[in-house]
């Protein structure tokens, strides 16, 4: 039975609450989730993903209310913006409640809040009752699993089921908003984008990679195992004209169009979508994918930096090595 796929919301129930590892979908990536009050099962999500002790985790809940059985105070920013965002991708980062295993939250004051907005995620949390921890259903540092067959190639029959909700909707991880701060820090861009949450609650900050050392922010997070480069668009024909590449099997993912003619026999052009919601949806898959073919590297040439677009070149930062 260990890692089935599956559709059935009863069994994914009683391994729960007997202390399983589930791994569930949720409209950004899949996630490999356990009972949040049960600290032997949330150990055991640490072990299947490898993770440091050190990188806290999300917990998932049903609804709004829940939120106060795992946060100290909800503030009314906290409030504007789930009426317009949740469930949906953006996690709330507020001050824990006192009971909250020190797991999760990796020792911190503070824990990650996120109603997911997937329908069978939704309905199981709603027949668990309780809050689900959950990271990306991917080892630590690998690429974040948007189909569960993908949770299945990385993490096989560690889990002890494996929910099958489909390809995911937005395919990259929610933004983490830390609003324990003020102005509330944009912790990681998501599909929620910047310009949506101070529509809302007004400016906000960004958080500065080079300032501070939350784990999740650890850059060769998300990455592939065939080296990757971003280089950016208007420098790529000159890049791959050059002689050092040319024994090399090259991917280039890229939202240009193929040039007419490609001097390189070993380049393989694959184009990306034009448009940045569904760029998101595949870009997961396409690294996967170029993961899975006989290259030596992967060439990513980064989206505008606007939106979504944002949180699209954040994963491909992290994902790459120094742009040339
Ligand atoms: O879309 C998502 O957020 C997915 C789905 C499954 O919900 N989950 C996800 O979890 O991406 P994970 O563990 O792969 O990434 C969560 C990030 C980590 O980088 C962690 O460091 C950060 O959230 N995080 C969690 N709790 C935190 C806290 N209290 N303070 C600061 N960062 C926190
Ligand atoms: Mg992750």
């Amino acid at each position: 039975m260990s890692g089935q796929i599956s559709q059935d919301l009863n069994l994914a129930v009683e391994i729960l609450r007997a202390g399983g590892v589930v791994a569930v979908p949720t409209e950004t990536v899949y996630g490999l989730a356990a009972d949040a009050s049960n600290p032997e099962a949330v150990k055991r999500i640490f072990e299947i993903k490898c993770r440091p002790a050190s990188n806290p985790l999300i917990v998932h809940v049903a609804e709004l209310n829940a939120l106060e059985n795992w946060a100290t105070t909800i503030p009314q920013i906290a409030t504007q913006l789930a009426a317009r965002f949740s469930p949906g991708p953006l996690t709330y980062i507020l001050p824990k409640k006192s009971h909250v295993e020190e797991m999760i939250t990796a020792g911190k004051s503070t824990i990650g809040l996120r109603i997911p907005q997937h329908p069978l995620t939704l309905e199981l949390l709603q027949m668990f009752g309780g809050g689900l921890a959950a990271p990306s259903a991917n080892r630590f540092t690998r690429v974040s699993p948007t189909s569960a067959i993908d949770v299945q190639s990385d993490l096989g029959d560690q889990v002890d089921l494996i929910l099958d909700g489909g390809r995911c909707e937005i395919g990259i991880e929610s933004t983490i908003l830390d609003l324990t701060q003020s102005p509330p820090v944009v912790l990681r861009h998501g599909a929620v984008s910047q310009e949506e949450i101070e529509q809302v609650i007004g400016p906000v900050s960004t958080f500065n990679r080079a300032a501070t050392a939350s784990p999740g922010q650890s850059k060769l997070h998300y990455s592939t195992q065939t080296p990757m480069v971003r280089v950016e668009g208007e420098s790529l024909s000159v890049f791959l004209r050059n002689e050092n590449l040319k024994p090399k099997k090259i991917a280039v993912l890229t939202q240009e169009p193929a040039p007419k003619r490609l001097d390189n026999p070993n380049v393989t052009w694959l184009q990306l979508p034009g448009d940045e919601r569904e760029l998101a949806r595949e870009i997961y898959k396409r690294f996967r994918d170029c993961d899975c073919g006989d290259y030596d590297l992967i060439v990513v040439t980064p989206a505008a930096e606007s939106g979504i677009g944002r949180a699209i070149n954040d994963r491909i930062h992290r994902a790459s090595r120094d742009s040339i």
